[in-house]
């Protein structure tokens, strides 16, 4: 697997960014600045190098270092466990499927925070033919794993097999998944500065990422500005606040006054609640209690009851 950084510049500002080959193909790492985005490159071009380093980095002091094994050997299993030989356990992410409309505008597709971007998997049924569908997330580990088992169809799978222990299987996915992987663009950046123009994207799809940024304002502002006239945000979290991640004053649910919450958090979605904020969107469908089971490691599995919400921009 032949894995190297390089430089590329946008063609529009020109600002210099990282890339990190992934097998032959350039991930595009444009999180944060450009120190930072080369910082990610190389830690990535190491970790792949010799992937046995995982398991220091998962159990050392480094934060990012930690996060980003973190969230490798999580959603490497969650997303592909069933397709390690013996299967593990796995995410059920069917509950997504049919919730994409067919009546969107024109514009891309972005599934962001995708982890290592099994969702793809799961709504790929629903997704137009005709759109480029762009799976982007901030962890570079985790989605450079996932690109690569896109382009290999076979590689090894990390996960906990306990709470302390680290183990090895191999996932090989289908042709027919490497296909809807490999036809996806996959990008590292942050959600909270996305490279995509106003107005551009038909369908932005967000699982678990908004209680897990530090500004979810900024999210609904960003993901509210994305999209085209008539563009909907696919908004699924169990709205899981802590405070390590989001700070208290920013968790959405405290701006809520009322006794029901499920109703203030609609409010604060659709501009009723914070003057501004969501005032192009509105609620399509909304599904209160969806089970998604996240494996932890072999003794435990967590089980949330997710937020489910189709949410439009007015045309
Ligand atoms: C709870 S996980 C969900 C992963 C995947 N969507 C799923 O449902 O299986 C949240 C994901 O969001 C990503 N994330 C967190 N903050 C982000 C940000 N500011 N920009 C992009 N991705 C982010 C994390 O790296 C992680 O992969």
């Amino acid at each position: 697997m032949g894995l190297l950084t390089a430089n590329l510049a946008c063609t529009t500002c020109e600002q210099q960014f990282s890339t990190l080959d992934v097998g032959g193909a350039q991930v595009p790492v444009i999180n944060g600045d450009a120190t930072f985005s080369r910082q990610l490159a190389q830690l990535g071009e190491q970790l792949f190098a010799d992937p046995q380093q995982l398991r220091a980095w998962l159990e050392g002091d480094d934060p990012l270092q930690r996060a980003m094994a973190g969230g490798l050997v999580t959603y490497a299993q969650a997303h592909y466990g069933q397709f390690a030989e013996p299967p593990l356990p796995s995410a059920d992410l069917g509950w997504l499927r049919g919730w994409l409309p067919r009546n969107l505008p024109d514009g891309d597709i972005a599934l962001l925070g995708c982890g290592t971007g099994g969702e793809l998997l799961a709504i790929e049924a629903d997704l137009p033919d005709n759109r480029s569908v762009w799976l982007a997330d901030a962890n570079l580990a985790a989605l450079a794993w996932g690109k690569m088992l896109a382009i290999q169809g076979l590689i090894p799978l990390p996960y906990r097999e306990s709470a302390t222990r680290l183990g090895w299987s191999t996932a090989q996915i289908p042709q027919s998944c490497q296909h809807v992987l490999s036809r996806a663009h996959w990008l590292c950046c942050d959600a909270l500065r996305p490279p995509w123009p106003a107005a551009s994207l038909a369908a932005v799809i967000t699982v678990g990422l908004i209680d897990s940024v530090a500004d979810p304002i900024a999210l609904i502002q960003q993901v509210e500005a994305l999209l085209a006239p008539g563009g909907v945000w696919l908004l699924a979290t169990p709205w899981n606040w802590q405070e390590a991640v989001t700070p208290q004053n920013r968790q959405l649910e405290r701006f809520v006054d009322g006794s029901d919450l499920d109703d203030g958090v609609a409010k604060l979605l659709t501009g009723c609640m914070i003057p501004g904020l969501g005032a192009e969107l509105r609620i399509d469908r909304r599904e209160l209690g969806v089970t998604w089971r996240l494996p932890v490691h072999g003794r435990m599995t967590v089980e949330y009851l997710l937020d489910v919400l189709l949410l439009r921009k007015i045309d």
